[in-house]
C-alpha cells in the first residue's frame, strides 16, 4: 500500500488530485468548511484568543478545506491565524499565499488540527487467520494476486490482540498500528488545542470480518490492486486511534459520527417551505440546493456515517460540540445553534428557558 500510494510512481506521489477520483465532504458542500471555521472560532474562544492561532490541515489534498476555513475568518481573528497544510503532494497553484505548505506538522501547535480523510490513506498491512495463526497477506502489485507471508511483527500481533482479534479461519484484520502512531504523533505536537479526525471508521464492537480495503479510480470503486494507478484506502479503527491519542496526551475525547456533530452545529438538511417558491423562486432554489448538500453531509448511510474523533489537549472540548436540550415538557426538542451566528442558541424555542448541554451520542467501542 505504501509504494502504491507514496512510492516513486505512487498514486499520491504523482500528485493525483483526490477530487478527480472520489468525493469527500469538502467537495460535497462549502458548509463543511463553514463548520470548521465555526469550530476554529470556538477553539479560539476557549484558548482565550492567543496571539498566534494555529490552523493545521493534515492530509490537505489540494488545500480546499483549509482555504475555505481561512477565507471564512475575518478581522483580527484572520490576522492571528497561522495556517499550515501538511501534504506530501506538491503545493497547488493559486493557493492562498497565507497558507504554508509543508510535509510535516509544526512542532508545537496551539489551535485546531483537522485530519479529514487522512488516516484512511495511511498505509497498513493486512493479516489473515490461517491454521498456523495470523499471517500477513502479500499482494502481487501488477495483478493483485495474493498469498500468505510471514507472521505479523510482535507489536502488530499485540495491536491485533487489543483492537482486532481474529476469530475464525479466513477472517482478515487491517493492522491499524501505523494510523494510531500517526495520530498520536499529531496529538503530541499540540500544546493546547483540539484535533479532529473525520473518516470512515469502525470500532471494536463491529469490525468488518474481511476488512475494508478498497480502490478508487476516476470516480469508481475498483479492486484494491496496489499498482499505483488508483487510490487505496481502508476504514479506520478510530477507537484504537482515540486510545493512542489519550496516551499521547489528549485529555478529553469525543468519538461520534459526522451526522451527530453536524446536527449539533445546526445542520438540518431541511427543505425550504414550498411557499417560498412562489414568493422568491431564486431564493427557494438556492435554499433547496443548500438543503440537498447538507442532507448529503449528514446522510447516516453516507458521509454522515463517518466517524469523528475529536480530542482536546490542555483544554476542554469546545461547548459547540454539545447539543443543548431543554428540560421543559418539550424535552425532545433540540434547539440547533445557528452556525453563521457563531453564538450558540441557549434558550428553548418553545418555553424560552435556558437549555442544558447534553453529550453527543458516542460511538460505542
Ligand atoms: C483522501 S485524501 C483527503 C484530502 C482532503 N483532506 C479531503 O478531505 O478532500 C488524503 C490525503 O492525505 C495525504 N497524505 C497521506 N499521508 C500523508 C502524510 N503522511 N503526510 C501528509 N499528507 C499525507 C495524501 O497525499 C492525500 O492528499
Amino acid at each position: 500500500m505504501r509504494s502504491a500510494l507514496y512510492g516513486p510512481a505512487g498514486f499520491y506521489a504523482r500528485g493525483e488530485p483526490p477530487a478527480l477520483h472520489f468525493r469527500t465532504s469538502v467537495h460535497t458542500s462549502a458548509r463543511y468548511g463553514e463548520l470548521f471555521s465555526c469550530l476554529l472560532s470556538a477553539v479560539d474562544r476557549a484558548l482565550g484568543h492567543p496571539a498566534r492561532l494555529d490552523l493545521v490541515d493534515v492530509g490537505a489534498g489540494r488545500g480546499e478545506l483549509i482555504g475555505q476555513v481561512l477565507a471564512a475568518a475575518s478581522g483580527e481573528l484572520a490576522r492571528r491565524i497561522a495556517a499550515q497544510a501538511v501534504e506530501i503532494t506538491p503545493r497547488p497553484a493559486g493557493l492562498d499565499p497565507r497558507i504554508r505548505w509543508c510535509s510535516s506538522p509544526p512542532a508545537r501547535i496551539t489551535g485546531l488540527v483537522i485530519a479529514s480523510e487522512w488516516l484512511d490513506n495511511i498505509p497498513l498491512d493486512v493479516a489473515e487467520l490461517t491454521r498456523a495463526g495470523p499471517r500477513l497477506v502479500l499482494v502481487e502489485p501488477a495483478t493483485g494476486d495474493e498469498r500468505h507471508g510471514s507472521a505479523p511483527s510482535q507489536p502488530d500481533l499485540a495491536w491485533l490482540r487489543s483492537w482486532w482479534p481474529l476469530g475464525e479461519l479466513g477472517e482478515r484484520a487491517e493492522i491499524g498500528r501505523p494510523r494510531c502512531e500517526a495520530w498520536a504523533g499529531v496529538i503530541r505536537r499540540i500544546s493546547r488545542g483540539v484535533a479532529v479526525a473525520a473518516d470512515y471508521g469502525h470500532t471494536k464492537a463491529a469490525r468488518p470480518p474481511w476488512g475494508t480495503l478498497t480502490g478508487y479510480l476516476a470516480g469508481r470503486v475498483v479492486p484494491a490492486v496496489p499498482d499505483g494507478s488508483r487510490d487505496i484506502t481502508a476504514h479506520v479503527a478510530l477507537d484504537a486511534c482515540a486510545a493512542a491519542g489519550r496516551t499521547a496526551g489528549a485529555g478529553a475525547t469525543l468519538l461520534t459520527t459526522q451526522r451527530e456533530v453536524l446536527r449539533a452545529l445546526g445542520i438540518a438538511g431541511r427543505r425550504p417551505a414550498l411557499a417560498l417558491a412562489d414568493t422568491d423562486p431564486r431564493r427557494y432554489v438556492h435554499e433547496l440546493c443548500l438543503a440537498t448538500e447538507e442532507a448529503d453531509l449528514i446522510d447516516a448511510g453516507g458521509l454522515g456515517g463517518f466517524g469523528w474523533l475529536v480530542q482536546a489537549v490542555g483544554m476542554e472540548l469546545p461547548a459547540v460540540l454539545r447539543r443543548r436540550r431543554c428540560q421543559c415538557r418539550w424535552a425532545g426538542v433540540v434547539p440547533a445553534p445557528a452556525v453563521t451566528t457563531r453564538k450558540p442558541v441557549s434558550l428553548c424555542r418553545r418555553c424560552r428557558r435556558v437549555t442544558v448541554p447534553v453529550p453527543l451520542a458516542p460511538v460505542t467501542a
